[in-house]
């Protein structure tokens, strides 16, 4: 079975079908930015046109989502029809299989959102459902499942986190005066909305001269309950020794830098119980491929452009959110949001695909996702 089967095809089910996916969808998003490395998922037990049990996936090590609709369902689940945002496991994890548990139960239908990303176990839950005599039907809302999970589709096919770059820049591409001053370009609901973003994304990374110019805190401020690791790049560690990233009680903070820089200031920060690794070449892709390996699927770069253009020539970024405010400020040396990418003619420029454009108040966010085949 092939993962994009169904990707670009007209709409599958019936209308109560995808009204059932969306539903899914929603439950699934009850789990925003917890569920790393695993993917969002809601499941709905629907029996003679009524919804008899539901649950989400609440976070990696507990039961998956069909497993607690099946338990709200009971014996209802016998003939039933279950709705699931993304293919049923047929592989012993943390828990057991979930096909297992679904045939067990004896439902009679299963509709399916999207197949399982990784190309080694696609379909296969799908294949130990038909065999055991279930009705499968698979790619209902599809593109809104792959959206929903993009993530963690990413990071299973690619074996690293997935990457967006945030940035507010001015009509005149500035994301800070020349004096560095930035706060604020954009207006007080763009900034909401990117609360929302990070609550949303397991880590969000800075340069250090973000932490010396705009000493961020990089937290949700309260808009949800999750705050996301907050990741400071620092080769030299020439920092504050007082920051808001130091204050650890909120959000947890972990500064990369290089083998041996500033140990005076290491020992500082270790104390405050913020976390220090070092690294011989600290780099954009060595470290979210120590991100990767710490489980986290999603990440937020919203640093300067200096090192948001090493994150982009290192392919650790997928997707691209710029927030415009139709403000000018001028300024020959006032920095703007990508630094040097080495591109000298117009015809090089990275074009951006899937572009989605909307008003937030005064402000603008456009959207749209970097090729993976980029030849930088
Ligand atoms: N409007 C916005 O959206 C926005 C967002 C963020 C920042 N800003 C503004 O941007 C300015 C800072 O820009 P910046 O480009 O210097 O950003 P930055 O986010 O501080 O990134 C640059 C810093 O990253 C660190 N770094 C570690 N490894 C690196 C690597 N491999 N390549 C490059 N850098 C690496 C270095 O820190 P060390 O020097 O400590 O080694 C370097 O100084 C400030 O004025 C800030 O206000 C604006
Ligand atoms: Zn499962």
């Amino acid at each position: 079975m092939s993962y994009q089967s169904n990707f670009q095809s007209p709409a599958i089910g019936n209308s109560f079908d995808r009204q059932m996916m969306q539903q899914c969808l929603q439950l699934a998003r009850k789990a925003i930015g917890k569920t790393s490395p695993n993917p969002m998922v809601g499941a709905i037990i629907v029996r003679d046109g009524k919804i008899v049990g539901k649950g989400f996936h609440p976070k990696a090590g507990q039961p998956h989502a069909e497993v607690f609709a099946l338990r709200e369902a009971e014996e209802l689940a016998k003939g039933a029809t279950i709705y699931v945002n993304l293919e049923p496991c047929n592989h012993h994890g943390r828990t057991p299989p979930c096909t297992e548990a679904l045939i067990a139960a004896g439902v009679a239908k299963v509709v399916v959102g999207m197949v399982d990303p990784d190309p080694r176990v696609a379909g296969g839950g799908i294949e130990r459902l038909k065999r055991a005599g279930i009705e499968v039907i698979v790619g209902v809302e599809e593109e809104a499942c792959r959206q929903l999970n993009e993530a963690f589709v990413h990071r299973t096919l690619y074996k690293r986190p997935f990457g967006i770059l945030k940035y507010a820049m001015t009509l005149d591409g500035k994301i800070a005066a020349t004096t560095g001053h930035s706060a604020w370009v954009t207006g007080k609901e763009s900034r909401h909305l990117v609360y929302q973003v990070r609550s949303a994304c397991d880590a969000v990374i800075v340069g250090g001269n973000t932490v010396r110019q705009d000493n961020p805190y990089l937290t949700t401020h309260q808009v949800a309950a999750h705050n996301p690791l907050r990741v400071v790049m620092s080769r030299r560690l020439n920092l504050p020794e007082q920051a808001n990233l130091w204050n650890t009680d909120e959000a947890a903070t972990l500064v990369f830098t290089e083998v041996g820089s500033n140990p005076e200031l290491q020992k500082q920060l270790l104390t405050k119980g913020v976390e220090v690794v070092e690294i011989e070449l600290l780099s954009p892709l060595s470290v979210v491929k120590y991100l990767y390996d710490r489980g986290l699927s999603s990440v937020l770069w919203e640093c300067g452009g200096t090192l948001a253009a090493e994150a982009i020539a290192q392919q650790t970024i997928q997707k691209i959110m710029a927030f415009i405010a139709p403000k000018i400020i001028g300024g020959q040396t006032a920095p703007s949001p990508v630094g040097d990418l080495g591109l000298e003619r117009m015809t090089e420029a990275l074009q951006l695909e899937r572009v989605t454009m909307r008003a937030i108040a005064s402000d603008f966010l456009i959207e749209g996702y970097l090729s993976n085949r980029s030849t930088l």
